[in-house]
């Protein structure tokens, strides 16, 4: 299928995803479940046992992996660009009793991060290094997360991959990038996860996978140099 005519970077195609964003989440209030996601429940354990207290969330979306971390007594700030299921994060971290270690910000991760540098000690993402963002966003991302950690932070993240049933189906915006049912999603080869791996090492790719599709991914871990 050849590429149709949207810019992923394009600003209206942009508001055009997070408003999509932030619609489904507000109509599916618990759209991937309230339980830890598997390859949070794998952060939860790799930062608690190297001591890595403030981490940086990307994409925590209805924040199911945001309470886990919250719940083993890390520091966690919560980004999203969609505001309402940010504030439902805060909502249930104080129901929970655990608000008091969370910040939350609503922030576009094409933009820099609004963060010093090494102010963290780990980042995680569940499914935001495969959202509407360009290879070039992406290493640019990357960079930012690099510059936020601090030496021998780690950053663990999830992508979907080649061998996802939707890769190649619905409308080819090129880049890797495919739409389906409204959202964009970038599908990553091991070229991809190699350049954002600049200034880190990879300690761990795993496949896993997640839903009813099911969604097929790789579990990033790679550690700042
Ligand atoms: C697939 S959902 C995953 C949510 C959550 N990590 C989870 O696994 O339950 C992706 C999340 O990334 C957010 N997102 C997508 N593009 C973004 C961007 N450019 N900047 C910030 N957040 C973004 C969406 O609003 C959504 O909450």
């Amino acid at each position: 299928m050849s590429p149709v005519s949207m810019t992923p970077d394009a600003d209206g195609f942009i508001t055009g995803q997070r408003q999509h964003w932030e619609t489904t989440l507000q109509m599916n209030p618990q759209m991937y479940g309230v339980d830890p996601s598997e390859p949070g429940r794998y952060a939860v354990s790799r930062f608690v046992t190297e001591k890595l207290t403030r981490v940086l969330e990307l994409g925590a979306g209805q924040g199911r992996d945001t309470l886990g971390l919250l719940g083993a007594g890390l520091e966690v700030t919560a980004l999203d660009y969609a505001t309402g299921p940010l504030a439902g994060i805060v909502d249930s971290a104080t129901d929970a009793g655990l608000a008091g270690r969370l910040t939350t910000l609503t922030h576009d991760v094409r933009r820099p991060l609004p963060f010093d540098d090494a102010s963290f000690d780990a980042c995680y993402s569940h499914m935001l290094f495969c959202m509407a963002l360009t290879s070039d966003e992406l290493a640019a991302l990357a960079g930012e997360v690099r510059r936020i950690l601090r030496p021998g932070g780690l950053c663990i993240y999830t992508v979907r991959h080649f061998g996802d049933a939707h890769y190649g189906a619905g409308p080819d915006l090129g880049d890797n990038l495919y739409e389906n049912g409204g959202f964009v999603v970038h599908f990553y080869d091991r070229q991809l996860v190699d350049r954002l791996a600049e200034g880190f090492e990879i300690e761990d790719i795993t496949a896993f996978e997640e839903g009813d599709l099911p969604r097929r991914l790789w579990r990033i871990t790679m550690r700042q140099l």
